[in-house]
């Protein structure tokens, strides 16, 4: 029997999710979510304030900026590209700057295009996950689209050209079913394709806790905003990929690699770096819950993307990113999802046979931090 035939045993390891994790239409050797990617790198450059906020080495001020990898993906698990279908985008970033020691250092900050995360613990990502494994594709009628809207539920989108299985109706089950899914699960559902990686918003969701020059801790959330503004691609207008420069439907690739070579010499394309302060009362170890829209946000800095990697097996395939890779100066909160995910991650760049990340610049074995 398969492991996907029978609800998954509880409590949730990272093997068990992993297991789940992987599509039918997915490569074993690849990531299991979030497979398509491409990578660039670039630097950041703190603003002002950021070091009154923060005394992590990369929000200090520096002439030159911070080099930084940063790697977009495409949120499935399929290990073919389809970037003009409705996904979840992701932007992992590694910043890498050097100690007062003089010692090299590094960090990361993984965001995606959800604002809100699915489940709150890892168990009911589990669920969640085997929920919606990609199930063969159910085309809902015109009649049975506006009973949905009658009863205030989300429709189910017609499927793409060669589109044959999909999570979205597994999915929908679930947060029918389960109250904390629903703003993400309703997000994921309706979040479209964005015309380029560089139009998106990205959010690294979980609460970390940073911490001042004077000792001052204060629960955060960080999030990048494309300077270039929002923009996904009309999802009435079929998909045509001649006015994003592009072949087939790898269009956000081909999209990167333009806008980088076009900026060559003048502004490269810029994110800004918002850290979102919490407050008494809000989710600070939930990432399913949103903070109330009105709290305080400071602009901690300015990200530059300047090139493709030139070595995209090494720098993007194998490269392996981790929420626990954190500097002196950011923690993680109490959030299970954001602990959790370490081991996970570390997990899968092993099983995937990845460059492992640089908690003590190990080699993959049993003893790695
Ligand atoms: C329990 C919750 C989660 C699990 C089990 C999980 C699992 C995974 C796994 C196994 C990978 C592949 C790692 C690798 O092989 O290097 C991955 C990648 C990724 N995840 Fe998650 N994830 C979770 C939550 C999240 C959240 C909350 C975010 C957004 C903040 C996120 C964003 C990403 C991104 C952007 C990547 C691609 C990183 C890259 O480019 O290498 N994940 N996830």
């Amino acid at each position: 029997m398969d492991t996907k035939d029978r609800p998954p045993a509880t409590p949730a390891t990272p093997q068990s999710i992993i297991d789940i994790l992987y599509r039918v239409d997915g490569d074993k050797t690849k990531r299991p979510v979030h497979t398509i990617g491409i990578a660039a790198t670039g630097y950041f450059k703190p603003s002002s304030v950021a070091p009154l906020y923060c005394k992590a080495g990369h929000f200090q001020p520096h002439r030159g900026g911070y080099h930084v990898t940063v790697r977009f993906s495409n949120g499935s698990g399929c290990k073919d590209p389809h970037d003009s279908w409705s996904d979840v985008r992701g932007m992992a970033a590694r910043f890498t700057f050097d100690t007062k020691g003089g010692a090299k250092a590094q960090t990361d900050l993984i965001a995606m295009t959800l604002p809100e995360f699915f489940s709150s613990t890892p168990d009911d990502f589990q669920e969640f996950a085997w929920a919606a494994c990609p199930a063969p594709y159910v085309a809902e009628r015109p009649w049975r689209k506006f009973l949905d809207m009658l009863k205030l539920t989300l429709p189910l989108r017609n499927p793409y050209p060669n589109e044959t299985i999909s999570p979205d109706l597994g999915a929908m089950d679930f947060a029918e079913r389960n109250d904390a899914a629903k703003p993400g699960v309703l997000e994921a559902a309706s979040i479209g394709a964005p015309v380029c990686y560089l139009r998106a918003a990205y959010h690294a969701v979980h609460t970390f806790i940073v911490t001042n020059p004077q000792g001052v801790q204060r629960p955060v959330r960080f999030s990048w905003q494309p300077v270039l503004g929002v923009k996904n691609l009309d999802p009435a207008a079929p998909y045509d990929p001649a006015p994003h420069q592009g072949n087939g439907d790898s269009y956000l690739q081909d999209q990167l690699r333009h806008a980088l070579v076009n900026s060559f010499g003048k502004d490269h394309p810029r994110f800004s770096l918002m850290m979102t302060i919490g407050e008494a009362g809000d989710a600070l170890n939930d990432p399913a819950r949103a903070w109330p829209p009105h709290r305080t946000r400071i602009m901690m800095g300015t990200l530059n993307i300047e090139d493709i990697v030139s070595d995209p097996d090494m720098d993007c395939e194998r490269l392996s990113f981790n929420p626990g890779l954190l500097t002196d100066g950011i923690a993680m909160s109490d959030d299970k999802v954001l602990k959790f995910r370490v081991e996970t991650y570390k997990l899968s760049s092993k099983l995937r046979k990845a460059t492992p990340c640089p908690f003590s610049g190990a080699v993959h074995n049993d003893t790695q931090v």
